[in-house]
């Protein structure tokens, strides 16, 4: 097995393309140009940019070097945190650590924006060492980067997406695995270049450890007063967790499964007036039981990230502290169905009952919850209080009274902060 592991950045840890064709889109439609189409446009991830508008876009040289200053004056800002880890690199460098490897970075980024991108993206904190060029470095000598970290022979190996990472390989004395999911085109001849060829993360997995590593997933769920803007922010979170490299699954409560969502029938039916409290916490626990058997727990086992629009805290504050059944009888209810499956994260989205009151009889006719009278809402909310005292690790509450956008970037920078605190990224 490899005892030094030197990962090649752009196409092999990270996916850089959808903000960089982003860039070259802004770009062009600053200048006037016409965008390409998608085939092409991909051919600009990679090469230097001034060659590939001239080839690609008919420009001349002058023009060229200002579409590059444009193209840096969107990516320089944002167009670097569209980046993404690629699905399965974070076990597969956590198991490696887990096993004693060494790991490290070698970039013909600037060692500046390798530095940040790798910092963004929780990736540092399994590192050993990152070789990039300094500002006054003019090349990116890879194979120089490999020999300032690693000693040369059959322990070593660079891991890379272009023959260029498989030549410094050979040229500093080290085996080579070439991935072919990066921006390398990797034709039969070139394969053969390398100690290895795979296709997948997975397969280097495979390559690497011997095995696919599998891990449990990350568990977050979405809380707050109805009307908190809770569901139109799941799309955030499922952006952040595939730019953090997990697949993932959006579900939610009551309901997220066939029986379940018959229960949610039952239970937001303004008919069933009637209803007894307990009567509605156990069918909150029972449509939990089902979705946690059928949905949840599955996803967490196979290392995905399950995105949760309400879970067992939404019980805890509508019928433990709402309709004052207690925070800790309603926990006891739902303990058989859970699983043992406490969300890792949870984020609230705090707002006022006034605003809570508005935004609910904006959207709909309100459901049997909804119809609630003042005192159960403001019981709710000071058990959501309470529950964030209790569990302060767990929750992450954010400011829900903005317009989306500003809520959206309030959970932007504080999400990937909050996991890395957690050690969970
Ligand atoms: P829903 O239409 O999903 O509301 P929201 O968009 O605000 O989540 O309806 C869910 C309602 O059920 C909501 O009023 C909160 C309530 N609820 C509970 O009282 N206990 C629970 O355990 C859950 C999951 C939801």
């Amino acid at each position: 097995m490899y005892q030094h592991i030197i990962f090649d950045l752009d196409g092999t840890l990270t996916d850089s393309g959808r903000g960089i064709l982003n860039s070259v889109r802004y770009a062009l439609d600053k200048m006037g140009v016409a965008v390409p189409e998608e085939k092409v446009l991909r051919r600009f991830i990679g090469p230097p940019l001034t060659g590939s508008f001239i080839k690609w876009c008919g420009m001349s040289q002058a023009r060229a070097e200002e579409g590059l200053r444009l193209f840096r004056e969107r990516y320089i800002p944002t167009g670097w945190r569209e980046n993404r880890v690629y699905p399965g690199i974070r076990p597969l460098l956590r198991a490696l650590k887990g096993r004693g490897c060494r790991l490290y970075v070698a970039t013909g980024k600037s060692e500046e924006s390798a530095l940040r991108v790798l910092a963004y993206f929780g990736l540092l904190p399994y590192l050993d060492g990152v070789a990039a060029p300094k500002p006054e470095d003019l090349t990116a000598d890879k194979a120089q980067m490999i020999r300032s970290l690693c000693p040369a022979g059959p322990e070593s190996v660079i891991v890379g997406d272009t023959l260029g990472d498989v030549q410094a390989g050979l040229d500093a004395g080290v085996d080579s695995i070439a991935v072919g999911y990066g921006f390398g085109e990797w034709p039969e001849e070139a394969q053969k270049k390398a100690t290895h060829f795979v296709q997948t993360v997975s397969a280097l997995g495979e390559c690497l450890l011997g095995e696919t590593p599998r891990e449990r997933g990350i568990f977050l769920t979405l809380e707050g007063l109805d009307g908190c803007g809770k569901t139109t922010q799941r799309e955030t979170v499922r952006r952040l967790m595939e730019d953090l490299g997990y697949e993932t699954v959006v579900t939610r409560e009551p309901g997220g499964c066939p029986i379940s969502e018959k229960i949610r029938e039952l239970l937001l039916s303004a008919a069933n007036s009637e209803m007894t409290p307990t009567t509605e916490a156990l069918l909150y626990a029972a449509s939990r039981a089902q979705h946690t058997h059928e949905v949840i727990a599955p996803a967490l086992k196979s290392g995905k990230a399950v995105i949760c629009d309400r879970y067992v805290d939404s019980s805890l504050a509508y019928q433990g502290g709402g309709r004052e059944l207690g925070i800790d009888t309603i926990l006891q209810y739902n303990q058989a169905g859970m699983q043992g499956l406490v969300p890792d994260v949870t984020i609230c989205f705090e707002i006022d009952r006034a605003t809570s009151l508005k935004r609910r009889y904006a959207a709909s006719a309100p459901d049997r919850m909804e119809l609630a009278e003042d005192a159960f809402f403001a019981r709710t909310e000071e058990a959501f209080r309470t529950l964030k005292g209790r569990w302060p690790d767990r929750y992450l509450t954010l400011d829900g009274r903005g317009a989306p956008e500003e809520v959206e970037a309030l959970l932007s920078e504080k999400l990937p902060a909050f996991l890395q605190k957690k050690g969970l990224i």
